[in-house]
C-alpha cells in the first residue's frame, strides 16, 4: 500500500471556504473590546514644514480622544537610531512625525483618534495644516541628468549590481549588420491590494502588545515594532494569517503599523488605524523607470551587442534599486556588453518591490529590442531566440542548474498556433480589425533564504508544522501543508499548518517568489528531522522490528513507520506518543541553504508569453483576444495554485501593458489618480482567452523540492509580447508602457 503523493497535485486552497463566506479575518477586521479608532491626515504639499494646525479646534469635537502630530508625538529613541527593517534599502528610513518637515506629498502628519472611526475620519476631513513651502523634484524625466549610482547596501545581497562590462560595446554597434535602439518608459504603478492596510493594536499591559496587521512579515514588524518602541521581542506579537493581497507593498512595515502601536502604547488602550483607498498611494509604488537600449547581430541574426540603460526614481532618503539591467546577457550570450543602472533621487516616498520588480521592467526594453532586430533580419521571432540560446549563463560565466526554455517555446507555439502567422506587420486580419501575434521570454531568479519550521506529531499521531511565514493569497497554506504531509506519508487532513505568527518559527518576508523554495526547504527539513526522531523512538521498543535500521530502509505511510522490504512488520505513529510517554514528539530545525554551493549555478524560471491582439484602426481600441504563457519553474508544487498565479501575473501583464499608471502632477508634486475609478486596472471585458502551461523541469540544485517560484514569472515576458502583438498588427512600435490608443492613432 502506498499513498499517492500530495505533491504535484492540484489541491483547492484549504482557506478557500472561510475566504469566500467572510469568516477568514483580515487586519482590520479583529472585534476586540474598548477599541479607539485612528485616521490619518496626510500632508497636502510636496516639500517644505508645518507651520501651524488647527488640533486645539479639532479637539473639541466630542469623542475625539486626541490628535497626534510632530509636536506632541512620544519621544523614541528611534528617532535618532538607523533601525529600519529586514527589507529597507541603504539610507535612513521614513519616521512618522518625527519632524514638522514634509518629504513628500501624502506623508501622514497627523493621526486622530476617536471613539469611532466616522468621527475621526470626519475630523481628519476639518484639520488643516499651514505650510511653509519649498521648491521640489518630482519629475524623473525632467531630472535625468542627476542619475547616480546606487549606493551599496545589505538590501541589496538579493539585487546583485549589473554584470560587467565586456569586450567593446561602440565597436561591435557600428561593426553590426542589424541593429535596434529604443527609449522606454515606464510610468509610476501602485500595488493597489483589494485589502486596505490596517492595523489592530490589542494593548495587554505593560510593554506588551498583539497587533494585527496587514504584513507579508510578520517577524519583520515583530522586529520593527520592537526595536521601534524598545520593546522586548517577546512582549511583540504579530498576527496576519489572512492577507488580501501584497504584490511587495507589504515587505516594508507601513506607517499605519507604526501609528497604531504608538498610540496603544501611549493611551494604553486598543487601537485600530485603517488607511482608505486614496491612502494607498501614500507608501511606495513601482518607480517610474527610463531605459535605453542598443543591441546588434551580425548578417545571420546572431547577438553581436547588448546595450542596456535604466534610470530609475528613488527617493532623497533611501536608495531603492531593482535588478533591471542584468537579464539581457544572461538570455542572450553576446561577446559586447554593457550594463548601467542609476538612480534619481526625487521629493517622493521610496519606491518599494513591486510584483516582479525590475525584471518586468527591464525585460520589456530587451523583449521588445529582440523584436526588432528579429523583424530586421527578417527571421522569426522564435527563431531568433533559438539562434541566440543561452546554454549556460555567460553573465556571471556559469551553468544553469536547468532551463526548459526552449521546451516553453516549442509548447506555447504549438499550443497558441503560432505557425499561423504571417510574418508581416499589417497582413492579418479579423473583419475591420487588423491582428498581430507577438512573443517574448521572461525569466525570473531563484532565490532561497535561511527559514526555521516546527514539526510536530500530536498524542492522536497527526502532524502539526509551524511557520512565521503569511499567506499572500498565493495558497502558501495549502503548499506547505502538502509538503508536510508527504514527509510524513500522512493524508491532507491529518497536516494542520499554522502560520501568519510572529510567536512562529522564524521566517523571512513573503515575496521575491522565494517561499516555496524558502519555507518548503524548512518545512521538509523538519519533516525529516521528525521522521528520524520516530524511527529512533521505534527502535527503543522492546522487540522492535526496527533495531539497527537506517531512515532509508523504512517508509512513512498513513501513520506508520513500515518495513520498507516487508511492509507487514510495522508500528502506528500512535504507538510511538505510547512509547514517548504519551507526549508529543516534536522537532525544530533551521534550514540554512549552501549559498557557497548554489552560487556554483544561475538559478532562474524562465517562461515564453505568446499573445494575439486586435487593434481597431479606427478606434485605437486595443484588445488581447487570446495568450498562452509555458512556464518552466522546476517542480510544481500545485498545479492549481500554480495556474492562479501564472493567469494572476498574464491579468496583470495586461494591465502593465495597456492600463495601469499611477498619474503624477509635477507642477503640484502630486498622484492625481489616487483611487480605482481612475487608477485603471483590467476588468472582466478585458480578459479573454488565457491558457499556461506549466513544462517539465527537473532541479536538483535549487533546493530539495527542486521549485523555483512562480509569484512573477507570469508577469515578466507578456509585457513585451503584447507590444510586440501590437507591432505586429499595427507595425507600430510603441515603448511607452502603457499603450494608449492616443499613440496608436
Ligand atoms: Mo513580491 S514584489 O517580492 O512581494
Amino acid at each position: 500500500m502506498s499513498i499517492k503523493p500530495l505533491i504535484g497535485q492540484p489541491i483547492s486552497r484549504l482557506e478557500g471556504h472561510l475566504k469566500v463566506t467572510g469568516a477568514a479575518k483580515y487586519a482590520g477586521e479583529y472585534n476586540v473590546s474598548d477599541l479607539l479608532y485612528g485616521y490619518v491626515v496626510n500632508s497636502t504639499i510636496t516639500k517644505g514644514k508645518i507651520i501651524s494646525m488647527n488640533t486645539d479646534e479639532v479637539k473639541k469635537i466630542p469623542g475625539i480622544v486626541e490628535i497626534f502630530t510632530h509636536e506632541n508625538r512620544p519621544s523614541l529613541a528611534w528617532f535618532d537610531m538607523q533601525y529600519s527593517d529586514m527589507d529597507a534599502p541603504p539610507g535612513s528610513p521614513f519616521r512618522p512625525l518625527h519632524k514638522p518637515d514634509i518629504k513628500y506629498n501624502g506623508q501622514p502628519i497627523a493621526l486622530i483618534v476617536a471613539e469611532t472611526f466616522e468621527l475621526a475620519r470626519y475630523a481628519a476631513s476639518i484639520l488643516k495644516a499651514e505650510y511653509q513651502t519649498e521648491a521640489f523634484k518630482t519629475d524623473l524625466e525632467a531630472n535625468l541628468g542627476e542619475g547616480r549610482k546606487p549606493q551599496p547596501g545589505l538590501a541589496t545581497m538579493l539585487k546583485p549590481p549589473p554584470p560587467k562590462d565586456k569586450g567593446d560595446i561602440d565597436l561591435a554597434l557600428s561593426a553590426a549588420a542589424f541593429t535596434s535602439k529604443g527609449t522606454f518608459t515606464h510610468g509610476t504603478e501602485h500595488h493597489n491590494p483589494l485589502e486596505l492596510f490596517a492595523t489592530t493594536t490589542v494593548y495587554e499591559g505593560k510593554g506588551k502588545v498583539t497587533i494585527y496587521d496587514k504584513t507579508q512579515g510578520t517577524v519583520n514588524c515583530q522586529l520593527y515594532v520592537g526595536n521601534v518602541f524598545g520593546l522586548h521581542f517577546k512582549d511583540v506579537r504579530v498576527i496576519s494569517p489572512y492577507v488580501g493581497g501584497g504584490f511587495g507593498s507589504g515587505l516594508r512595515p507601513q506607517y499605519q503599523l507604526f501609528l497604531s502601536v504608538m498610540v496603544a502604547l501611549e493611551l494604553k488602550r486598543n487601537v485600530r488605524v485603517t488607511l482608505d483607498r486614496s491612502q494607498m498611494f501614500t507608501f511606495g509604488h513601482r518607480p517610474p523607470t527610463i531605459q535605453k537600449t542598443k543591441f546588434g547581430s551580425d548578417i545571420n541574426g546572431k547577438i553581436t551587442a547588448l546595450y542596456h540603460e535604466a534610470t530609475a526614481e528613488t527617493s532623497l532618503y533611501e536608495d531603492y534599486t531593482e535588478t533591471v539591467v542584468n537579464w539581457a546577457p544572461m538570455i542572450y550570450p553576446s561577446p559586447n556588453s554593457k550594463m548601467e543602472y542609476n538612480l534619481v533621487p526625487l521629493d517622493v516616498f521610496t519606491p518599494i518591490d513591486m510584483r516582479a520588480p525590475g525584471g518586468s521592467t527591464g525585460l520589456h526594453a530587451i523583449e521588445s529590442t529582440i523584436d526588432d532586430l528579429a523583424h530586421q533580419a527578417k527571421i522569426d521571432p522564435i527563431q531568433f531566440r533559438l539562434l541566440n540560446y543561452a546554454e549556460r549563463d555567460e553573465s556571471v560565466n556559469r551553468p544553469f542548474s536547468s532551463k526548459e526554455l526552449k521546451q516553453c517555446f516549442i509548447q506555447g507555439a504549438e499550443k497558441f498556433g503560432w505557425d499561423k502567422r504571417n510574418p508581416e506587420p499589417r497582413s492579418m486580419r479579423n473583419g475591420n480589425k487588423l491582428v498581430g501575434y507577438g512573443m517574448a521570454t521572461g525569466a525570473w531568479e531563484s532565490m532561497i533564504l535561511p527559514a526555521r519550521a516546527e514539526a510536530i506529531l500530536t498524542t492522536e499521531g497527526k502532524l502539526i508544522v509551524k511557520s512565521a511565514v503569511t499567506d499572500i493569497g498565493t495558497g502558501t497554506l495549502t503548499v506547505m501543508s502538502q509538503i508536510a504531509a508527504d514527509e510524513l506519508g500522512l493524508p491532507l487532513d491529518q497536516v494542520t499548518f499554522e502560520y501568519g505568527d510572529s510567536k512562529m518559527p522564524f521566517a523571512p518576508i513573503q515575496g521575491g517568489s522565494f517561499t516555496v523554495s524558502t519555507v518548503g526547504s524548512a518545512i521538509k527539513a523538519a519533516g525529516k528531522a521528525l521522521r528520524k526522531k520516530l524511527l529512533k523512538i521505534a527502535q527503543h521498543i522492546p522487540h522492535s522490528a526496527f533495531k539497527g535500521l537506517e531512515i532509508e530502509d523504512v517508509v512513512f505511510q498513513d501513520g506508520y513507520i513500515r518495513l520498507k522490504l516487508d511492509p507487514s512488520k510495522e508500528i502506528a505513529f500512535t504507538a510511538l506518543i505510547h512509547a514517548n510517554k504519551g507526549k508529543v514528539i516534536r522537532t525544530k530545525n533551521f534550514n540554512v541553504p549552501n549559498l557557497l554551493k548554489l552560487k556554483k549555478h544561475s538559478r532562474a524560471a524562465h517562461s515564453a508569453a505568446f499573445v494575439e491582439v486586435e487593434v481597431d484602426e479606427e478606434l485605437g481600441v486595443i484588445n488581447v483576444t487570446r495568450a498562452v504563457t509555458a512556464v518552466a519553474a522546476g517542480k510544481i508544487i500545485n498545479p492549481k495554485t500554480a495556474r492562479s498565479q501564472i493567469l494572476g501575473g498574464m491579468v496583470w501583464s495586461i494591465s502593465k501593458a495597456l492600463r495601469e499608471e499611477t498619474i503624477s502632477d509635477h507642477n503640484f508634486g502630486k498622484y492625481m489618480n489616487q483611487n480605482l475609478g481612475e487608477y485603471h486596472i483590467p476588468v472582466h471585458a478585458d480578459i479573454h482567452d488565457l491558457d499556461v502551461i506549466f513544462v517539465e523541469e527537473n532541479d536538483e540544485i535549487v533546493n530539495e523540492l527542486g521549485s523555483k517560484g512562480i509569484g512573477e514569472i507570469g508577469l515578466v515576458g507578456m509585457p513585451p509580447a503584447i507590444a510586440n502583438a501590437i507591432f505586429h498588427a499595427t507595425g507600430k512600435r510603441i515603448n511607452e508602457f502603457p499603450i494608449h490608443f492616443d499613440k496608436l492613432l
